[in-house]
């Protein structure tokens, strides 16, 4: 079967599986190639168990798997036979050298800038997926033309928006898409094809474009903009903490108002997922780049927040519980960065999970969907640390629970049988609000919530 266009994507992870399963999924007239250097990862997307959890995502890429849909890790072959490139490989926060604990660190996408300018044989349109420092796009044309041989490549940024746990349905109902290219005719050109795929299942008014630098910097300020919400109200959680104010009854009172919204209010024990962080961080280098001081200690205040939030949580803990966790079991309820995801890149879980192992505390995770990743995560990490599916087992014996994620069925449990099981005075933690405290002080726990007063026996 012959195909209208022949789309690769570079990277088959968080951002690039999802992404490309649902332009297959939309537009059966392309053909959809996902390539990867990791095989396993390839192998799991060819196989029933995907290498990430979504809502909704193994039924469309079962439906198109194999139809227009292909996993594979031939990448040469791929970049040969596309049209379009999108590229979603990781950029994670630097580690080494100029820059380090701050800016993006751009080797894989630098290798893959090469590899496409090794392997075209026609002309390209080059979409850079994966969120990058201003000016990128412009570097990434650069590489691509350096070889001077004849083969055209447009670079156009489309950064993803979508969240984990709901990328199905932001991929499929977004707020926006925005596409950022250079404003010359056939930057334009390479802009209306890709605006001609999204135009297959998205309205017009919903595909914005810009130009090149305004796209990048908008991933990085759009993100920002979220975790300064959360970081904002988690300042809030801690004067409230003292000042006997409940930090939900704030946060209703002040959404209401039409001008701020009631969304990404939700205090917390911390944000964490693998963007937040890295792309403040990225904004923060980008401001000291350009001799911005002010402007970068602004938005570094916001990691600092969290950072403090995080932190705060086990000085509670520790505070609360007689001021010692040796030998105690402390049952994390939850593991991954948030709800309906497997993902635990920057959860606050990996902190808090640490910092009770510096205390002597002897840790059982549980998690329905994140144990094998929290496995990976405290691989090095020195201490009696335990995993357990069930969260009725996970608790038993332990003397406190910290609730790291909103997964809904914490909601659910059979606390009275939990209180029965676990060693006395009982504590539980609640990071996310999700617990009925009230209730769950009258079966005998201590309780303490984010950002309210506690709720003691004693
Ligand atoms: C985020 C952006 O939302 C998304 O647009 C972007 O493309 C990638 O980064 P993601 O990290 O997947 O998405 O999840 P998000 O829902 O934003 O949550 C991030 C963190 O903030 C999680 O740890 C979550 O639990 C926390 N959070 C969120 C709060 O603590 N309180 C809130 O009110 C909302
Ligand atoms: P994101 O959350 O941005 O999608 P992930 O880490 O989940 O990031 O996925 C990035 C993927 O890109 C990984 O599976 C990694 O193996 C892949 N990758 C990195 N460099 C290359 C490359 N040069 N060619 C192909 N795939 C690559």
């Amino acid at each position: 079967m012959s195909f209208e266009k022949n789309i690769l994507c570079i990277g088959a992870g968080y951002v690039g599986g999802p992404t490309m399963a649902m332009i297959a999924h939309k537009c059966p007239q392309y053909r959809v190639t996902v390539v990867d250097i990791d095989p396993e990862r390839i192998a799991q997307w060819n196989s029933d168990d995907l290498p990430i959890y979504e809502p909704g995502l193994v039924e469309i890429v079962k439906a198109a798997r194999g139809r227009n849909l292909f996993f594979s890790t031939e990448v040469e072959e791929g970049i040969k036979e596309s049209e379009i490139i999108f590229v979603s490989v990781n950029t994670p926060t630097k580690t080494f050298g100029a820059g380090a604990g701050m800016a993006a660190d751009l080797q894989y996408w630098d290798k893959t800038a090469r590899q496409i300018r090794k392997h075209s044989e026609s002309n390209k349109i080059i979409v850079e997926k994966s969120t990058l420092p201003v000016k990128t796009a412009q570097a990434m044309e650069r590489i691509l033309t350096s070889a001077d041989n004849g083969i055209r490549f447009d670079v156009l940024s489309n950064p993803e928006f979508l969240a984990e746990g709901t990328a199905i349905k932001d991929l499929e109902d977004p707020d926006r898409v925005l596409i950022g290219s250079t404003q010359t005719r056939e930057g334009l050109k390479a802009r209306d094809v890709l605006v001609e795929i999204y135009s297959n299942w998205i309205r017009a008014e919903r595909i914005i474009t810009s130009n090149i630098w305004s796209s990048e910097l908008s991933k990085l300020v759009a993100n920002a903009f979220l975790a300064q919400r959360i970081s904002s109200i988690n300042s809030i959680s801690a004067l409230c903490e003292k000042a006997d104010a409940d930090v939900e009854e704030v946060a209703r009172a002040v959404g209401m108002d039409s001008r701020v919204g009631s969304r990404f209010l939700s205090a917390s024990v911390g944000f964490g997922g693998s963007c937040f962080k890295k792309d403040i961080l990225n904004l923060v280098y980008l401001c000291r780049y350009y001799d911005l001081k002010e402007v970068a200690d602004y938005w570094e205040g916001v990691v600092k927040i969290n950072d403090y939030q995080k932190e705060r949580f086990i000085l509670n803990m520790l505070n609360i519980m007689f001021n010692t966790l040796a030998n105690k079991r402390i049952c994390l309820f939850g593991f991954a960065f948030k709800a309906d995801t497997g993902d635990t890149r920057e959860s606050p879980a990996i902190f808090v999970a640490k910092r009770l192992i510096e205390e002597k505390a002897k840790v059982v995770i549980t998690d329905p969907k994140a144990l094998k990743n929290a496995m990976k995560d405290l691989r090095d990490v020195a201490g009696e640390i335990s995993y357990v599916e069930d969260p009725y087992e996970a608790s038993a014996g332990c003397s406190a629970i910290a609730v790291m994620t909103e997964w809904k069925i914490y909601g659910d449990l059979d606390y009275k049988k939990i209180y029965r099981s676990m060693a006395k005075p009982a504590f539980i933690f609640d990071g996310r609000n999700i617990l009925d405290h009230e209730k769950l002080f009258k079966i005998g726990f201590n309780v303490f919530p984010i950002g309210k007063p506690g709720l003691t026996h004693f």
